[in-house]
């Protein structure tokens, strides 16, 4: 069977960004230099049908949609759905329902045609491969979302926010189109509950259809004991991993250990949350390295501690493709350009519990009073987590939901401080916020990596916008001593060799 790593493999790996920074744009952008591209899989059931009540612009969500395997699903999704012009500025948004265990069926389909439409539009007009990312946290649409991706023709899935040892088996029957299932984490289940999600291809299926390719499986881990926990407990194969450290942008990994904050609360992480990397080598899957390695001596560390390259967000998030809305990428540009901008690693803005990485930016819910004036309703429900109740049925829960609510779901008080609607929050971001009573919108929240301060080596000496080829030169441009320039021809993936002997 072939192996990833006797491929050419990328050196950059632009990561995922949810929800909606790294769209199919910045994905598209970033393979047509011969690096990998990878779309946020994350909420892009919500994100499709936000798009298509603003009118779908440029009309890229209808072309992707033509295209869909399943024409008369397509087209339910599309009538539902779509508004040409664009709604009202005062409507709210129409939304689709929860996701459950067993879930409706037509959010199953909106997950399936989501996927497919993002990873067509980031694969459109070159033969570059392109990745899509999921949370596991996120475990209901995991089913859907993967079959749609894999519709589309996704090269690459990759997976962090848990532990995804289920995933890899899902690809390999996804390539016949033969049943699914994921196992959903439910708190306080007891034994004999049936907590198992199922996804059966041929019920969706409109024909027949040829086998698909089964994507590369890459899972995003912080420690050497989740990397060897995959490779030997996860039901298929398991290609290569990302390393990512708590500089990163997003979600982080809890430091392991007894929890230290600094003087500002933040966690503080020490030598045990260190990967040893020669015990990667030893693996023998390629490995990535994220978490402020957005320069090329950077890069180049990398490649010499035997990484096959690097995964980067926090400079692809603020380049001209990528779906952060425009307000908020040129305030914090000038933020960088001044030398204020300040990035603060929050241990309970998000509900999931992870340390969440958020830039300091008045109007948005980095600022809490703003947060807690906002009146807590959970419409979107991505993170909540899924509970037995008393009577022995799953429901959902989240600590950013109505207080009141939550309690009576069994979750508890001390859960519920400091937490943000991050949600609604990272929707209003991507310029889709939700208004609510005709006048109030939702404000956004921005994530970045801590090496947002270092973003000055990409912008131009006027200010003006970068782009991810830009990145992508910077990145790799210092692999050249020669000063030559660098060969990024679309469809010439720039390949290096990486030394972990
Ligand atoms: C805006 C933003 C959103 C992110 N969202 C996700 C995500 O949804 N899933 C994920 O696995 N990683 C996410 N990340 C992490 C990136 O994929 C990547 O690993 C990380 O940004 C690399 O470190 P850097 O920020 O120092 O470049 C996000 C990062 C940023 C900056």
């Amino acid at each position: 069977m072939e192996k990833l790593s006797e491929l050419k493999l990328p050196t950059v790996i632009q990561g995922g960004m949810g929800v909606g920074i790294s769209n199919w744009r910045l994905a598209r952008a970033v393979a047509e230099t011969g690096q990998l591209g990878v779309v946020s899989g994350t909420a892009l059931d919500r994100v499709l049908l936000r798009r298509l009540q603003d009118g779908d612009p440029g009309g890229h969500m209808r072309r992707a949609l033509d295209h869909f395997p399943f024409p008369a699903m397509a087209a339910r999704v599309r009538d539902k759905y779509y508004i040409a012009g664009g709604k009202a500025p005062a409507a709210a948004y129409a939304n689709s329902a929860q996701f459950a265990k067993d879930m409706p069926r037509e959010v199953s389909e909106l997950l399936i045609v989501a996927n497919f439409v993002e990873i067509w539009l980031a694969r459109e007009g070159h033969s570059q491969a392109v990745g899509i990312n999921y949370l596991e946290k996120v475990q209901p649409p995991h089913l859907a979302s993967i079959y749609g991706s894999m519709l589309a023709g996704a090269d690459y899935i990759l997976m962090g926010a848990g532990i995804p040892l289920r995933v890899p088996g899902i690809l390999d029957r996804y390539a016949n189109h033969e049943p699914a299932t994921y196992p959903l984490y439910v708190a306080g289940a007891k034994e004999g509950d049936d907590m198992t999600m199922r996804f059966v291809p041929r019920d969706f299926m409109e024909g027949d259809l040829p086998p698909l390719r089964r994507p590369w499986f890459l899972a995003i881990i912080a420690s050497n004991t989740l990397a060897i926990t995959m490779v030997k407990k996860a039901n298929g194969r398991v290609d290569g991993f990302i390393i990512e450290g708590p500089t990163a942008g997003g979600h982080n990994a809890p430091p392991r250990g007894k929890l230290q904050v600094n003087d500002i609360g933040e966690p503080i992480y020490g030598e045990r949350d260190v990967v040893d990397l020669p015990k990667m080598c030893e693996l023998g899957l390629p490995f990535w390295l994220a978490g402020g390695y957005g320069s090329a001596e950077q890069v180049r560390a990398a490649l010499a501690a035997g990484a096959a390259g690097v995964q980067v967000g926090t400079a692809f998030a603020f380049c001209a493709e990528s779906g952060l809305r425009d307000d908020y990428k040129q305030a914090v540009l000038r933020q960088v350009a001044d030398g204020t901008v300040r990035v603060f690693t929050d241990r309970l803005a998000s509900p999931t519990g992870f340390p969440f990485k958020v830039v300091q930016l008045d109007g948005t819910v980095s600022d809490n009073e703003l947060a807690e004036a906002r009146h807590r309703i959970c419409d979107l429900g991505y993170l909540r987590e899924a509970y037995r109740t008393p009577e022995g049925a799953i429901d959902f829960r989240c600590a950013s939901e109505p207080i009141s609510l939550f309690l009576s779901k069994g979750g508890a008080i001390e859960e519920t401080v400091g937490r943000k609607c991050v949600c609604n929050a990272l929707m209003a971001t991507v310029g889709h916020p939700q208004i609510r009573a005709g006048k109030h919108l939702e404000a956004g929240i921005i994530t970045s990596g801590d090496d947002l301060t270092e973003l000055k080596r990409f912008v131009p000496a006027d200010g003006s916008a970068y782009h991810a080829a830009d990145v992508v030169a910077v990145l790799l441009g210092g692999m050249l001593n020669s000063g030559d320039p660098v060969d990024l021809l679309p469809g010439e993936p720039h390949v290096t060799e990486s030394s972990c002997d």
